[in-house]
């Protein structure tokens, strides 16, 4: 079955234009004025904007942390990133094994049967021996050329340095992309360590323990080291302004280094942990200051940031209650696991839904980014980076019809309830949004109809990702 959808505005990372699109077996098959054929059903998409479906490089879906596990799994939070115009959604593999290939079919596991979008993964690596290192450059031949590495999480997931450049060093030889989480571990250990011994257990601990600095002081440590490896590097989760300005410099000085920010950080500050709700605004690195947001945004502005993740890792704000999903009530243990002590509050904040209504409406209506840069960072740079585009991340004939109808008019009051996520609580309820996906096509079907679900458990697909390539060539600026 065709379908061709006429009169919408398309946007790229670059242009935007009038246009209709052809869908012809799950792919793009014409762009431009194109007539109607029989037999070819036709979606009016006047007034609206037609977006390549999002694709988002960070998510933790059924990750076990404190005894419990991040609340979306890989059927719930593909179901949610759908609502929100996310269509591509890799997540990252534990290191459980030594044996990489383990860690992976235990991924391919828990996907293969539940996956709504299309999807692929990240390898972490978090412990380092020579026969993990024998086994890296495999990841380039299973589809998942890249890693990512820890400079915190003491005793847990870190890395030593040393350990991190043998990492860089192989990743260049073979076409993986390093991913680092900086923070400095040892330093937020004497912080942890003294905080408890003081009595400090209320959640506004959790960022006191974990400085701006130890962020500034690692993503420089893994610039360098990416730097005297001759590999390329890519910051996950950027949350300060010396972050940014590492960054800055990076890339002034030609470095191969890319950068990625989380909307809680462009729209919280620490000031939510002292709330009475503090443990539900828990997350790694921890949400920062006015300062930090300002320079984040004006990073995503002139170019020094590429991409917007989402780290979704919800948990339920209290566990103990059930919610109702899919009509099953359902509860999982979650933030309340840290009530009296903060370094066990299970870390992390839903967000893979929230992403592009929230990025649109407080970043595009309100000017501060383009339609085309929002295209840029959600979706386009994100997809050329990990080796997807133009697969994904583009609308070009002979690629994927992953497709959002996006209705720029659309207005709604968002919240746990409009959000799709198996959780019981989201970060921007009651905020008022304007602009709102209308439809989602992921390869030519139709999941998401003006907030109904078409979707099904199982349609997602693994995609084999390409090696990294230097050449890469992202918008709207590019130094390397
Ligand atoms: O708090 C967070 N972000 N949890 C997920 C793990 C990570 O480091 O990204
Ligand atoms: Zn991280
Ligand atoms: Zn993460």
């Amino acid at each position: 079955m065709k379908t061709l959808i006429t009169n919408g505005t398309l946007v790229t990372d670059i242009e935007v234009f009038p246009a209709d699109v052809l869908i012809d077996g799950g792919k793009i098959a014409a762009i431009g004025s194109l007539m109607e054929e029989s037999g070819c059903e036709v979606v009016d998409a006047s007034g609206m904007y037609l977006l390549p479906g999002g694709v988002d490089v960070h998510t933790h879906l059924a990750l076990p942390m404190f005894g419990t596990m991040s609340s979306d799994d890989h059927y719930t939070g593909h179901k949610a990133a759908a609502f929100g115009g996310t269509t591509t959604v890799l997540d990252f593999i534990s290191q459980d094994s030594d044996d990489l290939a383990v860690n992976l079919a235990a991924w391919q596991q828990k996907a293969l049967a539940l996956a709504a979008v299309d999807y692929s993964f990240h390898m972490n690596l978090t412990h380092f021996t020579p026969h993990v290192a024998e086994q890296i450059p495999q990841l380039t031949a299973w589809g998942i050329p890249s890693v990512k590495m820890f400079t915190a999480y003491n005793g847990r997931l870190r890395l030593q340095d040393g350990e991190i450049f043998q990492v860089m060093r192989i990743c260049r030889e073979y076409g993986i992309l390093p991913m680092l989480h900086a923070e400095n571990g040892d330093v937020i250990e004497v912080l942890v360590r003294e905080a408890l011994a003081a009595g400090h257990t209320a959640p506004i601990w959790h960022a006191r323990t974990r400085p701006a600095w130890a962020a500034a002081e690692s993503s420089w440590r893994g610039i360098a080291l990416a730097a005297m490896a001759e590999s390329p590097l890519y910051l996950v989760h950027m949350n300060s302004v010396g972050e940014v300005e590492q960054l800055r410099l990076a890339r002034e000085k030609g470095l191969p280094v890319f950068g990625e920010t989380c909307p809680p950080y462009l729209f919280f500050t620490e000031e939510e942990l002292l709330r009475q709700d503090g443990a539900k605004w828990v997350c790694s690195p921890p949400l920062r200051t006015h300062k930090d947001q300002e320079a984040l945004w004006q990073g995503l502005e002139d170019g020094v940031l590429q991409t917007i993740g989402t780290d979704h890792c919800p948990f339920f704000f209290n566990g103990a209650q059930p919610i109702l999903y899919e009509g099953e009530w359902i509860s999982i243990p979650g933030k309340e696991l840290g009530v009296g002590d903060f370094t066990k509050i299970p870390n992390g904040l839903p967000g893979v839904g929230d992403r592009m209504p929230i990025l649109w409406s407080f970043g595009v209506q309100t000017g501060r980014l383009t339609p085309q840069q929002f295209v840029a960072l959600t979706s386009t740079n994100p997809a050329k980076l990990f080796g997807m585009y133009p697969q994904k991340g583009s609308l070009l004939p002979g690629t994927d019809a992953d497709l959002v109808i996006w209705d720029p008019s659309k207005e709604l009051v968002y919240g746990a309830s409009v959000a799709q996520h198996r959780t019981d609580t989201n970060l921007y309820e009651g905020w008022q949004l304007r602009g709102f996906p209308h439809q989602v096509y992921l390869r030519g079907q139709l999941i998401v109809d003006q907030g109904r679900w078409k979707g099904r458990r199982g349609m997602g697909s693994f995609i084999a990702r390409s090696p990294f390539t230097a050449d890469v060539h992202l918008t709207p600026h590019h130094i390397i």
